[in-house]
């Protein structure tokens, strides 16, 4: 069974395989070549949290897949009102093909994973958001043509964005580096990960100056992750200085691409003029959460419908 629980669970050949094949299935989109690959399947997406792009982009894409999304609110299934996940995952493994889950808690995703019979699929967590890193692996080979060899600098909070980053971009030949105020670093476990590829390929500091010098992509995200809305003016203050802004940009690569998760806020972690300088890359990279993703759904998805078919 092959599920997408956090991003050190696959292979670095699993991860470019299926870069590979989001290109492929991103060229036939395009060019209007049928791929229903997860015909008459089902895939059932569970969001504790907002979204826009995944929520859309799995929804889409399972349809250009051939299969039928169908999307759980928090608000309306019974999880919300306390039932056990063990028993949400063995009665839905029942019903679906798969399942997306957007949460708080990774233990809940990996719950899901132990307790149901079908694949799992984290759509962001506090603690991760592997979607959307192959989303942005994808794009920076698209403008790039290639990942081995490239540093990537991410400037900000230690969170879902940058554990899944580190990652990523170690597991496929970048190198990374990272600025974070005291006190927001990532957990130590991500920190001994990085460190195991030395400190060539992987550095954090405190100062976004020098983790942005020489970088080929500089990535950022908010300060206040979904679920930290309290802490809005204190993270203010912490992360005051941390800004994506033209004198960062200035001791970059030439042709450095900036990236964004998005929701971006402007004026915080970034400036207008770079994001709106960067804005192509940018979205390109929100499109590639489509292309990504069917890619995904596809890998944990498709064995099961072979199985079935030969049935
Ligand atoms: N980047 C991302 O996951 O966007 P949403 O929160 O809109 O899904
Ligand atoms: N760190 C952000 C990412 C949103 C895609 C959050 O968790 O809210």
């Amino acid at each position: 069974m092959k599920h997408l629980l956090k991003l050190e669970d696959w292979t670095t050949e699993e991860i470019i395989n299926t870069l590979n094949l989001a290109d492929q299935l991103k060229y036939e989109q395009k060019h209007g070549i049928e791929h229903k690959l997860l015909k008459g399947k089902t895939l059932g997406m569970i969001f504790e949290k907002s979204s826009t792009r995944t929520r859309v982009s799995f929804e889409v894409g399972m349809t250009q897949l051939g299969g039928y999304p169908l999307f759980l609110s928090s608000n309306d299934l019974q999880i919300g009102r306390g039932e056990p996940v063990e028993d949400t995952a063995r009665v839905l493994s029942r019903f679906l093909d798969g399942i997306m889950i957007r949460t708080f808690e990774q233990s809940e995703v990996e719950a899901l994973a132990e307790y149901g019979s079908i694949p799992i699929i984290n759509g962001l967590t506090d603690y991760c958001h592997p979607c959307q890193v192959l989303a942005d692996l994808m794009t920076i080979r698209e403008f790039k043509g290639k990942l081995e060899g490239l540093k990537m600098c991410f400037i900000g909070d230690g969170n879902n964005m940058m554990n899944s980053l580190i990652v990523g971009a170690l597991s496929t030949g970048m190198s990374f580096s990272a600025a974070c105020p005291e006190g927001y670093m990532p957990p130590q476990h991500i920190i001994e990960f990085g460190e195991e590829y030395g400190k060539d390929k992987f550095q954090i500091v405190h100062d976004p100056i020098e983790a942005a010098k020489n970088a080929d992509v500089v990535y950022t995200d908010v300060w206040a992750s979904m679920g930290q809305e309290e802490e809005k003016k204190i993270r203010e203050a912490a992360f005051a200085g941390y800004q994506v802004n033209a004198e960062l940009m200035a001791v970059t690569n030439p042709e450095c691409m900036v990236l964004h998760c998005l929701p971006a806020h402007r004026g915080e972690e970034i400036t207008a003029d770079v994001f709106e300088a960067h804005a192509n890359e940018i979205f390109e990279e929100a499109e590639n959460r489509l292309h990504a993703q069917k890619a995904v759904l596809v890998e944990c998805m498709a064995d099961n419908v072979l199985k079935q078919d030969n049935d």
